[in-house]
C-alpha cells in the first residue's frame, strides 16, 4: 500500500502539490472510483485512471528495450546524447526505471530496465556468472590462437577475463558470451587480440532475449 500522491509524483505527475491539484480537479480515479483525498492508499494491482490515461499500480516493473545506438543506458542525458528514457515516453513507469548493467552509447541491443533492486543484483552480481551474449562484427578473421585466448582468459587493463563462449558465424562475425560487466569489455577483448569491433549488439542476458523486439521497441517482461 502506498499513498496515491506519493505514487503519482514518483511516476511523472509532477510534485506532490501538482498531484493534489489533479485530485482536486477530479482527474484521479482508482478502480473506477473518484479519489478525493491525497492520502488515499492504493494497493498494488489497482486500476488507475489519471485524466485519460489508464494503467495499473505496480510495485515492480520489468522491461526489455532494444536500444539503438546514440542513446545512453544511463537515466540522465549527457552532452549530445539522450537517455534511453526518452524512448519510453509512452510508459507510465519510466521515471521509476534503472538499467540492469550498462550498454555503450554506440552499442545496440538488449537493455533490461527495472525498479527491482533484487532482480538487478541477481543479474549483475559477480558471484552469479550470468552470461550476456553479443553479436560482434569484427575487422578481420580470428586465428586459432586468438579464439583460444578469447575463450579462456585475456588480460585487459588490470583484469583477467573469465572463460567466454565464442561461436563463429563467418570470417568477420562471431557471437561472444561473457559473464562479467567490465567497461567496454568486448571491445577491449578484441583489441587484446589485435582485432577491432566494427559493430556490437547484445542479443541476450541470461534467459532474457531480444525475441521479436525491433530496434527502438520495448515491452514488459
Ligand atoms: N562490451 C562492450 O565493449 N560494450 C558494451 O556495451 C558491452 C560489452
Amino acid at each position: 500500500m502506498i499513498r496515491i500522491d506519493k505514487y503519482l509524483s514518483n511516476l511523472w505527475y509532477g510534485s506532490r502539490k501538482d498531484v493534489v491539484k489533479l485530485i482536486k480537479d477530479w482527474l484521479v480515479e482508482v478502480n473506477d472510483n473518484l479519489v478525493i483525498s491525497p492520502d488515499y492508499k492504493i494497493e498494488w494491482g489497482d486500476d488507475l485512471r489519471i485524466w485519460e490515461e489508464e494503467f495499473e499500480a505496480k510495485e515492480f516493473v520489468y522491461i526489455a528495450l532494444h536500444k539503438p545506438a546514440d542513446y545512453l543506458s544511463s537515466n540522465k542525458p549527457e552532452a549530445k546524447y539522450q537517455s534511453y528514457r526518452s524512448l519510453l515516453d509512452d510508459c507510465p513507469y519510466v521515471n521509476l526505471l534503472s538499467p540492469v548493467g550498462r550498454l555503450d552509447v554506440d552499442t545496440e541491443g538488449l537493455l533490461l530496465l527495472t525498479n527491482d533492486w533484487d532482480f538487478t543484483h541477481k543479474l549483475i552480481s559477480p558471484k552469479k556468472d550470468i552470461y550476456k551474449k553479443y553479436y560482434v562484427k569484427i575487422e578481420k578473421a580470428l586465428n586459432k590462437k586468438d579464439i583460444e585466448k578469447l575463450e579462456n582468459w585475456l588480460k585487459i587493463d588490470e583484469f583477467i577475463t573469465k572463460p567466454a563462449i565464442l561461436e563463429t558465424i563467418s570470417d568477420d562475425e562471431i557471437y561472444l558470451s561473457i559473464s562479467e560487466w567490465k567497461f567496454h569489455q568486448i571491445k577491449k577483448m578484441l583489441e587484446a587480440v589485435d582485432n577491432k569491433v566494427v559493430y556490437l549488439k547484445r542479443v541476450s542476458i541470461w534467459e532474457y532475449e531480444l525475441w521479436d523486439l525491433k530496434l527502438w521497441e520495448w515491452k514488459y517482461l
